[in-house]
């Protein structure tokens, strides 16, 4: 009988990036996916801890396989990612149907913890790994050679870990300390998914632009040698902190055909008393500097966001100058987070004074902006002309191919016959919501 694995996957890309490894993993295993978690031998429960949303997701989902395991006591239960790392051995105390967990620095011994697991061991596999020198290869070299390609994307993690000290954040507890993969390592990789049929690649790091390759190597160098790659037809990365996104990059995004027009942001608050409580280290007039220097390089680009309400000590008028940012910006996409105190931060240590209420109606408030930008910047598209990299088939619609465009809008091209991985000219013909409608475009 075919061995089953069943993997469910919270948070972030990189999660998700991790996830596909776990996958790769798996196959090589012997085990084969599973389309539902009641028949698989092995689940794993790759966990965020970003927010208590997530988190309290993962232990309902805990909760979910109880009678499972009662069935069946040869299952297998992992626990995988940023909670994992952070509760470690508590979690084996309060979950006893899990057999072992691990944080995102043990992935690569999947094979072996499950060997432990199957001997009845019960573990947290959460110590750091560590590297001698500067630049750090965490991705051992059988990854690199066999990287994962999705239909004609691929992702390729070049930081792991956070330095930064975002009041709010528990990243760098879950994750590490800040380290970066060298260049020849990442580009080797890229080569490998581009001659696998990649088109689109994505740069993934908890703080991308951070990422430092050597003397005089950074991320602008990185960004410069991927997209000159040859059959590469798309670059992005994510996600960028604003202190270190430049005018050099800018200019390099506008000159460089490969590299999206698409810039995900995350400017979290729109007052400097705010930001500052948030130590981000950067004021709003800075990133609106830096966003106006790329609009007027680039005029089409897009540009999106994630923020935060509610966060301790902000006033009515601190959350307003966060909607004169979205008015100011335009942004293309907006991720806006109620704020959730995470144990061990610095935040965590501030009076959470912003009650639910008022949170949930910020959040409305930004939300409704939002859509009412949204719904402009939408419409005005309808006419142009966008190059489209083509995803796969419409789910339910023959004819229709779904895809997205340069600045990462969704569309549905009407056409017959087309690939997917396939960059095609398409002209928008009507505004539905969050997705755009186009046809085919010959000239
Ligand atoms: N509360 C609310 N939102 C948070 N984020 C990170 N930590 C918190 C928190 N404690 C949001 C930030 C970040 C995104 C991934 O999640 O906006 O950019
Ligand atoms: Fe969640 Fe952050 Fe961990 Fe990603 S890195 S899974 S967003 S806690």
């Amino acid at each position: 009988m075919t061995r089953k694995a069943y993997i469910k996957t919270y948070g972030c890309q990189m999660n998700e990036h991790d996830t596909q490894r776990m996958h790769d993993m798996l196959k090589e295993m012997g085990y084969v996916p599973a389309e539902t978690a009641d028949e698989a031998s092995v689940i794993l429960v790759n966990t965020c801890s970003v927010r208590a949303n997530p988190e309290n997701k993962v232990y309902s989902f805990l909760g979910t396989l109880r009678p499972l395991k009662a069935r069946m006591p040869d299952l297998i239960v992992g626990v995988a990612g940023c909670v994992a790392q952070q509760t470690g051995e508590t979690l084996l105390d309060r979950e006893p149907l899990v057999d072992f967990v691990f944080g995102p620095d043990n992935l690569f011994r999947l094979p072996e913890m499950i060997e432990a697991a199957k001997k009845g061991e019960r573990r947290a596999w959460t110590e750091w790994q560590s590297w001698e020198g500067p630049v750090k290869e965490f991705v051992p070299d059988t990854w690199v050679e066999q990287g994962h390609v999705e239909g004609s994307k691929a992702y390729i993690t070049i930081t792991k870990g956070c330095n930064n000290h975002c009041a709010y954040c528990i990243v760098p507890h879950t994750r590490g300390r800040e380290v970066s993969r060298s260049p020849e390592s990442i580009l080797r990789e890229a080569h490998g998914m581009i001659d696998r049929g990649a088109r689109e690649l994505w740069l993934l790091g908890q703080n991308v632009n951070s990422y430092t390759g050597g003397p005089e190597y950074g991320f602008y160098e990185l960004l410069d040698e991927v997209s000159r790659l040859d059959g590469l037809l798309r670059l992005r990365f994510t996600s960028p902190h604003p202190r270190d996104w430049n005018n050099r990059l800018a200019d390099l995004m506008a000159e460089r055909p490969t590299i999206c027009k698409h810039l995900h942001l995350p400017f979290q608050a729109g007052s400097d008393a705010v930001l500052k409580a948030m130590r981000r280290r950067h004021t709003l007039e800075e990133y609106l500097d830096k966003v106006r220097y790329l609009r007027e390089k680039i005029p089409a680009v897009e540009i999106s966001t994630d923020l935060i309400v509610g966060f301790p000590g902000e006033k009515e008028e601190d959350f307003e100058r966060t909607l004169y940012t979205l008015r100011e910006v335009r942004f293309s996409q907006v991720f806006p987070f109620k704020y959730s105190t995470r144990p061990g931060t610095r935040a965590a240590s501030l009076p959470d004074d912003v009650s639910r209420k008022e949170k949930e109606d910020r959040l409305a408030r930004v939300i409704a902006l939002q859509d009412k930008i949204n719904e402009e910047a939408q419409e005005a598209l309808v006419g142009t002309v966008q190059q489209v990299l083509i995803d796969g088939p419409h789910p339910r619609i023959p004819g229709r191919w779904n895809g997205r465009t340069d600045g990462y809008r969704s569309i549905t091209v009407v056409a017959d016959g087309l690939n997917p991985g396939e960059l095609v000219d398409a002209k928008v013909t009507a505004a539905r919501g969050h997705w755009l409608q186009a046809d085919l475009h010959r000239p």
